[in-house]
């Protein structure tokens, strides 16, 4: 029987140092809430759920209150979750109105014949499946005002200032549960000052996410047009096998972003056998996991 567990990652960027305990502290809340599902036996789908809706709640990242805002001064948030077992995804992009974009996620995975929906046809898809709808200024963080205030002047998609300066990034995880099966789920309030419209690589199929239970689960972090253009997290997946590892494959990957598009950012993986990768070429990445021996948190990927 496989040893459940979960990994999860906050966004890969320059946290300064007065961040790290609050992203540190974020991370592991986020693997507890995860590890807690698999310890009564749930799902992989419903671990990263999980987790991912703790990270969504902490506005210390940018995924759900408390994300980037974009240049209409509006929080548009994307996210996707996607099961190993059966390759079935459920994705939400450009909604305005919903807390947990990933619980919106996991609905379009279970009830519909589609993988993804937008705008206000995902909120409509939501609210008819039982998930609120609320006003976007819930979302609204007056510190998010502020960042987006002073990024006013800056053209949107120029430079990824955002993963090197005062900021915050993307959320994700992936979960082995005891079945054997493993998920993935990311979700993002995408790039500040973005154009609004713009959806990155957080919540498109392989970009941003991905879960097979023939090579690995990966969530990915950091600017999503280079990842897009490479359909990072699928590359990455693919490249797992009996003999090459996640902790082999995680620094290939970025190494790769890095070469072929200068891309920056953050990649964790995990594949069937509970192995795990993580890397990222931001100064920081936060990240957590848990299962029944041990659990670990940081702030830079330990040496693999
Ligand atoms: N990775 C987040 C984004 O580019 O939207």
């Amino acid at each position: 029987m496989p040893s459940p567990i979960i990994l999860v990652h906050g966004g890969a960027w320059a946290i300064p140092d007065a961040a790290c305990p609050a992203h540190q502290q974020g991370v592991e809340r986020a693997a507890a809430a995860g590890w807690r599902a698999l310890e009564r036996g749930a799902s992989s789908l419903d671990a990263v759920e999980e987790a991912v809706a703790v990270l969504e709640d902490d506005d210390t990242f940018d995924a759900g209150r408390g994300a980037f805002l974009n240049r209409d001064g509006r929080v548009q948030l994307d996210a996707l979750i996607m099961d190993g077992a059966s390759l079935k995804a459920g994705g939400v992009g450009c909604v305005e109105r919903i807390l947990n974009p990933v619980r919106a996620a996991r609905v379009v995975l279970e009830k519909s014949p589609h993988i993804y929906f937008v705008a206000e046809g995902a909120e409509r898809f939501a609210t008819e499946h039982g998930i609120p709808l609320i006003d976007n200024s819930e979302l609204v963080l007056q510190r998010e005002v502020e960042r987006w205030k002073s990024a006013a002047e800056q053209r949107y998609l120029s430079v990824p200032a955002e993963f090197s300066g005062d900021s915050h990034d993307t959320v994700g995880a992936v979960a082995l549960d005891v079945q054997g099966n493993i998920a993935a789920a990311t979700s993002t309030g995408g790039t500040l000052n973005k154009a609004p419209g713009r959806v990155g690589d957080s919540s498109l199929i392989g970009c941003g996410c991905y879960a097979d239970n023939e090579t690995a689960a990966a969530s990915t972090t950091g600017w999503g047009e280079p990842m897009m253009k490479l359909v990072f997290a699928k590359w990455a997946t693919d490249k797992v096998t009996a003999d090459v590892a996640p902790a082999q494959v995680a620094p290939a990957s970025i190494h790769y972003l890095k070469r072929r598009l200068n891309g920056q950012g953050g990649i964790i993986l995990l594949d069937r056998e509970g192995r795990i990768g993580l890397a990222h070429n931001t100064p920081r990445m936060a990240w957590a996991w848990r299962s029944q021996q041990s659990s670990e948190s940081g702030l830079t990927a330990p040496q693999q």
